[in-house]
């Protein structure tokens, strides 16, 4: 029977306000290439869901990491979250209208990005705003010539640079790239058409720098027309990435499709390595040959995140392999001032050090919206708005304030 002394202690116990629950899991990093031999996996599920190994603490730690918006496999990851990270829910909604780009711009304090290309032919793509003072959000309207289609995107020179693509939802738009003042909201378009060919699916840019010298890259797959004919042009040009110089006036293919389904692109900040994202999933690459559909066909690829160096020439050479994506594939991808690489990716968002560790991860079991999860859409991109992280949850959008800039406003990659 238990003495009055100790039911006082129970009571205290049970109407103390409960601690706040740690929301980061840390798992060590040796649990990612060692497990007890009898372990099983599976490629469609998450390593936290869908590992099971004969050790109950293993197990447990595993199943405590999927619910988890932080997971840190190692030290480093909590130098950049911090002791307490919290996710902060901007909106929820159940269209998908926090997708694709991810723009930081500095001067105004706001982020843009774009809406889901999986309704694109029905919803005309439109890009929305996120004010980061007042955490409220407007779509973009008002620029001087309509932004059909939106995609990915980068901030450089005061301007934001917008892939953007062809579709049903508009019959006579090329796509192609196209550059938005963000103050006056003039919108040029710098580049549609290779000799009256247009691009395929313009997905993602970046500018590099070299001395004085300018050098836009961009990607154009065709991922978009496997799933939905309907919905995209027959592909007229092989996939690969193309980089325009505006010094030269020159546009050329310099990535070719026999490497590559790109992605993301992004450069490291010294400027001297590009790495692009392969949008192939491990299990397409598991059937010996894929249909081929006109001179974009792919065949023996992998959900790899590319390294090349940049030549004194600003050319890619020299590729290897940087990442591997354990589940889906790379979509986007961002590059922080200390050099580590994040990328979207099906697990969520994953951080890689400047070596190649995974480092840590915010996980999409948490921060996926309801209806995306749903229609099985993956978080495709997001955005370092200095010490922000936003994330774009497709049919939800959160914010999570990181213990470290990881993008300064003055930095050469602002992306
Ligand atoms: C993963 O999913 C793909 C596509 O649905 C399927 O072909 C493959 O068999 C699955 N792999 C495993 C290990 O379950
Ligand atoms: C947060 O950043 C500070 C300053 O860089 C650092 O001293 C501290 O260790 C970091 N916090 C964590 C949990 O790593
Ligand atoms: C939460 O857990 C992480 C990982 O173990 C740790 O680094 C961090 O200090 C913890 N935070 C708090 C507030 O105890
Ligand atoms: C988002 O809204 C859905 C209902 O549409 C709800 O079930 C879900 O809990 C909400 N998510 C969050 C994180 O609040
Ligand atoms: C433009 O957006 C603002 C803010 O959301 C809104 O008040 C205004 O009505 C919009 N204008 C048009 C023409 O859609
Ligand atoms: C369709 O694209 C053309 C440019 O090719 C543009 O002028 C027109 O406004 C677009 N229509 C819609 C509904 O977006
Ligand atoms: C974990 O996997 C189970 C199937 O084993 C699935 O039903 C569940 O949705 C998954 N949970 C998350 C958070 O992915």
């Amino acid at each position: 029977m238990a003495s009055i002394a100790s039911l006082a202690l129970l009571c205290s116990a049970i109407i103390a306000p409960t601690q706040a629950v740690n929301q980061t899991v840390r798992i060590p990093y040796e649990n990612t290439y060692l497990l007890p031999s009898d372990f099983s996996g599976n490629v469609n599920q998450s390593f936290v869901n869908g590992t099971t190994t004969s050790n109950f603490r293993i197990n447990s730690l595993l199943q405590k990491a999927n619910g988890a918006p932080f997971i840190a496999y190692d030290e480093s990851f909590l130098d950049v979250i911090g002791d307490e990270p919290q996710p902060r829910l901007i909106d929820n909604r159940t269209t998908l209208f926090a997708y694709e780009a991810g723009v930081w711009i500095p001067e105004l304090n706001q982020v843009w990005f774009t809406s889901s290309t999986y309704q694109a032919s029905t919803i005309p793509g439109y890009i929305t705003v996120l004010d980061l003072l007042t955490n409220t959000l407007h779509e973009l309207n008002g620029t001087s010539k309509p932004i059909i289609n939106p995609n990915g995107a980068y901030y450089f020179d005061g301007k934001v640079w917008i892939a953007t693509y062809p579709s049903s939802a508009n019959e006579t738009y090329n796509g192609g790239i196209i550059s938005v003042d963000p103050r006056t909201l003039e919108v040029e378009t710098v580049l549609n058409s290779y000799f009256g060919l247009p691009f395929n699916f313009p997905d993602d840019l970046v500018w590099t720098t070299q001395v004085n010298n300018r050098y836009l890259f961009f990607t154009d797959p065709f991922y978009g027309f496997l799933p939905y004919p309907d919905n995209f042009k027959t592909p007229q040009l092989p996939v690969g990435v193309w980089r325009w110089d505006p010094q030269e006036d020159l546009l050329l293919p310099v990535i070719s499709r026999n490497e590559i389904q790109p992605n993301g692109v992004r450069v490291s900040p010294d400027m001297k390595s590009l790495y692009v994202t392969d949008s192939t999933a491990t299990f397409v690459t598991q059937t010996p040959y894929n249909p081929p559909v006109g001179p974009a066909a792919e065949n023996w690829l992998g959900p790899y995140i590319y390294k090349y160096d940049l030549n004194e020439e600003m050319l890619p050479v020299n590729r290897r392999v940087f990442g591997l994506v354990r589940e889906g594939i790379a979509d986007g991808i961002h590059v922080d001032d200390d050099g580590n690489v994040w990328t979207a990716e099906s697990e969520g968002i994953v951080v890689r050090s400047p070596k190649g560790r995974v480092i840590g991860l915010f996980n999409a079991a948490y921060f996926q919206g309801e209806v995306a999860a749903a229609s099985r859409i993956p978080i495709a991109n997001f955005a370092l708005a200095g010490d922000t992280l936003v994330i774009f949850g497709v049919s939800s959008l959160w914010t999570v304030k990181l213990n470290k800039t990881a993008v300064s406003a003055n930095s050469v990659i602002v992306n």
